[in-house]
């Protein structure tokens, strides 16, 4: 098999690469780093949901009322550098109101289409993998333990100034990881042909280096594939 993975033989290549875990694994990060180094566009699908979920609570309207959520899909108008998509509000709501099949089926197109580019793209979210590009030439489940994660986001809340409380932002990421993987539609789950890469006990550039070698002997296995 032909091990080594070569850039700029492959260039001209469309390449798609899903990234999928819970939050604050790491996935965010290790999506951009990826989409840099393959030089490929880049989605944070959670974006999406955030953006339904920040209508919503502009409005008032009810994070319990399918119907009300289906309303928020209306995204385009949503700001991307709006500061709001990630407070911990909008965090919450995002997280009940993508348990809607309605609201999932309203986002997935424009996920299909960003997916669908010639040359390819990074996708990061919980169902990429899974049910939004299952065909992904490379897949990565990036995971860490639930308190690694609160502490990483701990330490990124506090350094944007905003005040944070480990326990509390424990207790968050579990009722969240309960509901993204509990959830009747596209649960969050590993892909049954994507990489773990478990970011617990490695520093960022670490994981970001692991999951370069790890999307490389994919497309290095897909590469002698179609020689052969
Ligand atoms: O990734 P992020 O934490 O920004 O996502 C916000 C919320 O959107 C998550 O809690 C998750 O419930 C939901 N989400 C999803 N499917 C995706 C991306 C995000 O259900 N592909």
């Amino acid at each position: 098999m032909n091990e080594h993975y070569d850039n700029e033989n492959v260039a001209a290549e469309r390449i798609l690469i899903a990234v999928d875990g819970p939050a604050a694994s790491g996935k965010g990060t290790i999506a951009r780093a990826l989409a840099s180094h393959f030089k490929l566009p880049h989605m944070d699908t959670g974006m999406l949901y955030r953006a339904v979920a920040l209508n919503l609570w502009r409005w008032g309207g009810d994070p319990s009322s399918e119907f009300e959520a289906l309303r928020g899909c209306d995204v385009a108008a949503v700001d991307p550098a709006d500061a709001e998509l990630r407070s911990e509000a909008v965090s919450s709501i995002a997280s009940r109101i993508s348990a809607y099949p309605s609201v999932r089926a309203a986002l997935l197109d424009r996920q299909r289409q960003f997916a669908g580019q010639p040359g390819g793209a990074v996708l990061d979210g919980r169902d990429i993998g899974t049910v939004v590009a299952p065909e992904a030439d490379a897949k990565l489940f990036v995971t860490a333990a639930a308190e690694v994660r609160a502490q990483r986001r701990v330490r990124e809340l506090l350094e944007r100034g905003l005040p944070a409380h480990y326990e509390d932002v424990l207790t968050d990421i579990r009722a969240r990881d309960e509901r993204d993987t509990n959830r009747q539609i596209s649960p969050l789950a590993q892909a049954h042909d994507a990489d773990l890469l478990d970011t617990s006990g490695l520093d960022i550039d670490q994981a970001i280096a692991e999951a370069i070698r790890l999307v490389e002997r994919r497309l290095a296995a897909r590469l002698s594939t179609q020689q052969t």
